[in-house]
């Protein structure tokens, strides 16, 4: 899994280690978030592992699945979760805000796929991929132009993928609303987006990991974006 020193991440990856996987995620800044999380996924699962990746950097990602190789001898499930999200007004873009955007979300993405199914083709056994994305793909939020086209782009990957990898391998995306609210947001922009969610709440953790047990019990759904929203998408 990437990006499991994140807020919704290290959820999802403690969970996994419940259903009887054993962990090999990546991080990328959060140093003390990846080693709590993996002190906590130990518990669980003891020959849990986990190492630093940018995403944003091919090197940084063939180098992680060299490790995974080394230490591993299958790959069942791969969870594409890192992620880079901050607002960047579309007249302000800069091309380093780009770059970093697009970079770690859809061109990381792609690598690490890439490098997933070359393992995973391999294996005389039904493996998954799902990736992690969000609603704003698509919603038109002009403040989030490199974020949310990098997400719509994850979106039609997942689709190439689960075309081209069939019938070994299954790739679906989750596309989550607001679970996590960002730091800097106060309960004012919660009660503002909770009005317009149909279902009056914000989503938590335990909706996306529902969604992952389910789409794990699946053989016949690929190629899907599963929006966990609470109907916001239906205004
Ligand atoms: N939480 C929500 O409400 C929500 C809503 C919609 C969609 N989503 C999607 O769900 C997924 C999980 O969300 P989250 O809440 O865990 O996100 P988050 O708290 O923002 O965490 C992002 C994760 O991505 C990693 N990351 C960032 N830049 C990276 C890079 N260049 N290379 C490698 N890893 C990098 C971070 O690592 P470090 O911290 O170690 O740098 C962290 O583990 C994401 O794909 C997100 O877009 C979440």
């Amino acid at each position: 899994m990437t990006g499991a020193s994140g807020r919704l991440g290290g959820e999802i990856a403690l969970a996994m280690a419940g259903q009887g996987y054993t962990i090999f995620f990546t991080w990328h800044s959060s140093e003390e978030k990846a080693r709590e999380t993996l002190e906590k996924i130990r518990w669980i699962s003891p020959e849990s592992q986990m190492t630093r990746c940018d995403v944003s950097k091919t090197g940084d990602i063939k180098a992680a699945f060299a490790l995974f190789r080394q230490q591993f001898d299958r790959l069942d499930l791969l969870i594409a979760s890192a992620s880079n999200f901050y607002s960047t007004p579309l007249p302000e873009v800069s091309e380093d805000d780009w770059d970093s955007l697009v970079d770690t979300n859809l061109k990381g993405t792609f690598f690490t796929l890439q490098e997933a199914v070359k393992i995973m083709q391999k294996q005389p056994f039904l493996s998954r991929i799902i990736t992690m994305t969000d609603i704003s793909a698509d919603l038109v939020w002009r403040n989030f132009a490199p974020y949310t086209v990098s997400k719509s782009g994850v979106q039609h990957l997942t689709k190439l993928f689960a075309k081209e990898f069939a019938p070994n391998i299954l790739v679906n995306s989750i596309a989550p609303g607001t679970v996590t609210l960002n730091p800097d947001k106060d309960m004012e922009s919660a009660e503002e987006m909770i009005k317009k969610i149909p279902l009056k709440r914000l989503g938590d953790p335990l909706d996306i990991i529902r969604t992952i047990i389910f789409l794990l019990e699946s053989d016949y759904i690929t190629g899907q974006i599963l929006n966990v929203e609470g109907g916001r998408l239906l205004q």
